[in-house]
């Protein structure tokens, strides 16, 4: 599904993406872990087309997508969400998630300006689509207020219900769990799990390893902008080497009384 092969990304002096490769496969889940300013986000940015790498080779279903627009690149199927949320906090729940629809949504401007029966035909699907996403999500309240006034996590699941809008075959997350509480957290956890049956590979960015542990089919662990190791859960965390960089600085391999927690409830 998605081959990243050398990637490499400077910014001026700052290396930070070093000759990364890695893999998603098709219907897989991967997370993408590593210490704050590893290299996660520039590589999602390099991947997504917010970047232009400085080296390397993106493929994305056997085509090269090296540099190419974000648009190009998520017409292709490729969608994602942002560390730090990006809705549209002055339109409504609904819109947002409407917003998605029109990647693939084909609207001809004489349709759209006449306002002609195939313009209401493809509105009105828009708005079904929406809605289909955001009951996926399990967005049960109002959908005509304003998202920003919604509660963080479910602003973020919002975003999330955005980027499935635009029908993708692969979808990345960056902190996904970031900022969640127990119960909220345990939701994504089984939102993600639910993405990947629908037969959409997830690659996501997360420092929670209780919900990395639980949800991955394999774990790349970044450093200094490369990867250090590659393997299932249980792999990488008995990997020396992740220990040495990653998991001996930062939190704990096992699993969170946090995830445990708010499973069991
Ligand atoms: N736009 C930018 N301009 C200059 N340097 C940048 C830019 N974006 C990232 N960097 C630098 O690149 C390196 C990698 O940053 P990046 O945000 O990709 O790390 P990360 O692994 O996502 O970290 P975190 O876990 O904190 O989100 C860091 O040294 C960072 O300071
Ligand atoms: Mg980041």
């Amino acid at each position: 599904m998605l081959d990243v092969r050398d990637l490499r990304l400077a910014f001026g002096g700052v290396q930070a993406v070093g000759g990364l490769s890695f893999r998603v496969d098709a219907g897989e889940i991967v997370s993408i872990i590593g210490p704050n300013g590893a290299g996660k986000t520039s590589a999602f940015n390099c991947v997504t087309g917010f970047y232009k790498p400085t080296g390397g080779r993106i493929v994305l279903d056997g085509t090269d997508i090296t540099g190419r627009r974000p648009s190009a690149i998520a017409a292709r199927g490729l969608s994602r969400t942002f560390q730090n949320l990006r809705v549209f906090g002055e339109l409504s729940v609904l819109d947002n998630v409407r917003a998605g629809t029109h990647l693939w949504l084909r609207q001809r401007m004489f349709d759209v300006l006449l306002h002609t029966p195939r313009y209401r035909r493809s509105e009105q699907e828009a708005t079904d689509e929406a809605h289909k996403w955001l009951d996926f999500a399990g967005l049960r309240g109002d959908r005509t207020g304003l998202v920003r006034h919604l509660p963080y996590g479910e602003q973020r699941r919002v975003e999330i219900a955005r980027a499935l809008a635009r029908r993708p075959a692969l979808l990345l997350l960056d902190e996904p769990a970031a900022g969640l509480n127990h119960g909220e957290k345990a939701e994504l956890l089984d939102l993600i799990r639910r993405i990947r049956e629908l037969g959409i590979a997830v690659a996501l960015i997360e420092h929670d390893m209780g919900l990395v542990m639980e949800i991955s089919d394999r774990v790349v662990v970044l450093d200094h902008g490369k990867e250090i190791a590659d393997g299932t859960p249980a792999e990488v965390r008995a990997d020396p080497a992740v220990i040495e960089a990653y998991l001996g600085r930062d939190a704990a391999p096992e699993e969170t009384e946090e995830v445990r927690g708010a499973r069991s409830d």
